[in-house]
């Protein structure tokens, strides 16, 4: 077997295809809302309930969609590959857990739970919340906020992302502009490690020159090609 690590970053394209509009191509989300306004820790102290709306239809949006192909090879792969694989999400949504995939971190938050500033405590949520809903736990009103990681936050389970990214030797990015820091960066750390790192993305990003393989297209197409063509390798090697 040639790789015995694998992580995978993913970004907004990987969710495209399902219905759920990325943030930097026409027609993305931050074409549409001040991400000042509606994803910066100021932005949410100066119109709570703004944010609230904002997050309420994503959250809304996202009960009415549906994993696609990518997501699905993507569990498929950690199901079936003899080696480790980690997933690492940018994505808010949960397609990839709708999928199957278990070994997972969403360093960027999950939409579909909440956190009580008060009492810290993380809480699901598939509906709306407003500054009168009361924490579930601790009761204390105007306090709940949406458990993602906005711009200017210390992103989750960097520690383990980068101790699993100076240990693998396959790194792959799918469907993400590598225009947001740290996971950006990841590229640079993985290659120093030494893996092959491997780009599928719709077009080329930000940090294209730092893969030594790219695949375009859409990621309902591309990954499952490239996921088959690992699968078809490590059965070959066995
Ligand atoms: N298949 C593959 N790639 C696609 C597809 C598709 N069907 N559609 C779009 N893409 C690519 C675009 O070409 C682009 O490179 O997905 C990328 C999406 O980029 P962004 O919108 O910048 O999304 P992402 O990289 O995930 O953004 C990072 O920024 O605001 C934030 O916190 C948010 O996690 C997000 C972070």
């Amino acid at each position: 077997m040639r790789y015995q690590k694998i992580v995978i970053l993913t970004g907004a394209g990987i969710s495209a295809e399902s219905g759920i509009p990325t943030f930097r191509d026409k027609d993305g989300l931050w074409s549409k809302f001040d991400l000042e306004e509606v994803a910066t820790p100021e932005g949410f102290a100066r119109n709570p309930d703004l944010v609230h709306e904002f997050y309420n239809a994503r959250r809304r949006d996202l009960l009415k969609v549906e994993p696609n192909a990518a997501h699905y090879a993507l569990a498929r792969l950690e199901r079936e590959y003899p080696g480790e694989v980690l997933l690492v999400t940018q994505n808010v949504d949960d397609l990839h857990e709708r999928a199957g995939s278990k070994r997972l971190l969403h360093m960027h938050g999950e939409l579909l739970k909440v956190r009580c500033e008060a009492c810290q405590g993380v809480f699901p949520e598939t509906g709306a919340i407003s500054t009168k809903t009361p924490c579930p736990a601790c009761g204390a009103v105007g306090k709940l906020r949406p458990h993602v990681v906005w711009f200017g936050e210390m992103p989750f389970h960097l520690e383990e992302i980068y101790r699993a990214l100076q240990e693998c030797d396959l790194f792959l990015a799918i469907g993400t502009s590598g225009t947001v820091y740290p996971a950006a960066g990841f590229v640079q750390v993985a290659r120093r490690a030494g893996a092959w790192c491997v780009e599928l993305n719709l077009e080329p990003s930000a940090v294209t020159d730092l893969f030594h393989e790219h695949h375009f297209g859409p990621a309902s197409q591309v990954v499952p090609a490239y996921v088959e063509k690992l699968l078809a390798e490590a059965r070959k090697s066995r």
